[in-house]
């Protein structure tokens, strides 16, 4: 399927993270109360770090907006450093004027998964719908934590993660052993993810590349979840050279 994802190649890594806050501190500008949706991983740090800077030299307010994260280890309650709930408290919200009830992130220790994944969806709902949301992708493909297979109309759901998640996830950026990542993750769907007016999906680094190719040029298949986005009638994919370099 030729797609309708549209391609801003940058030169750097470091280039690709300031046009993306650029992106986003632009939605917040026009839409104050903004809803939201972030990733967590390396690939969003810095961008998180641009955000952070351009709220304290500029002033750009937080105080309205809403955010929707888009996974949560299952098993780690948000205490645990590891847990993206950590990651976005100290990447970003600690930082901002967010109001820290706007800020939604996944319980990994709610009581019954079905239950926290069904208010999660409702409350995007009565937020009226994520206006942009920010992607990473894994050298698999995948997209939050829907791994190959996963269904074009998935919802937010409990899921397992696959070996090359578990692997890439415990290279010492995040855990230092395969055996300390946890199995499975509440994850927003692909449904989910392809209601937002906006997508913006950063990848850096040659280890990106075979996934943004099959995403952007392969076929619209669940083998490769993040190919599921190319008939979205707004995604972006900001890239460096090194993930752009099999297009
Ligand atoms: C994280 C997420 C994942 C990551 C992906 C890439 O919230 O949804 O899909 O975006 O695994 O991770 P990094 O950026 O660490 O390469």
């Amino acid at each position: 399927m030729a797609g309708n994802i549209k391609l801003q190649i940058c030169e750097t890594a470091d280039e690709v993270s300031v046009e993306a806050a650029k992106v986003f501190a632009d939605i917040i500008r026009s839409i104050p109360d903004a809803v939201i949706g972030l990733a967590t991983g390396s690939t969003p740090e810095q961008t998180y770090e641009e955000l952070a800077k351009i709220h304290k030299s500029e002033g750009l307010s937080f105080s309205g907006v809403t955010t929707f994260n888009l996974d949560e280890y299952w098993g780690l309650n948000g205490d645990h450093d590891q847990s993206y709930r950590h990651f976005m408290n100290t990447q970003l919200f600690d930082k901002i004027d967010i109001r820290p009830w706007n800020t939604n992130v996944l319980n990994g220790a709610a009581s019954s998964p079905s239950l926290e994944c069904e208010a999660f969806e409702t409350r995007i709902l009565a937020s009226g719908g994520i206006d942009i949301w920010l992607l990473g992708i894994g050298g698999n493909g995948h997209i939050a934590f829907n791994e190959p297979g996963s269904p074009v109309d998935s919802r937010t759901r409990l899921v397992s993660l696959s070996e090359d998640t578990i692997e890439a996830n415990s290279d010492g950026r995040f855990f230092s052993d395969p055996a300390e990542v946890p199995r499975c993750a509440l994850s927003a769907g692909i449904g989910t993810i392809r209601e937002a007016r906006k997508l913006v999906l950063l990848a850096t680094g040659l280890k990106k590349a075979d996934a943004i190719a099959a995403a952007v040029e392969g076929p619209f298949s669940p083998d490769c979840p993040s190919s599921l986005l190319q008939d979205h009638p707004d995604c972006t994919f900001i890239l460096d050279q090194d993930a752009a370099s099999k297009l």
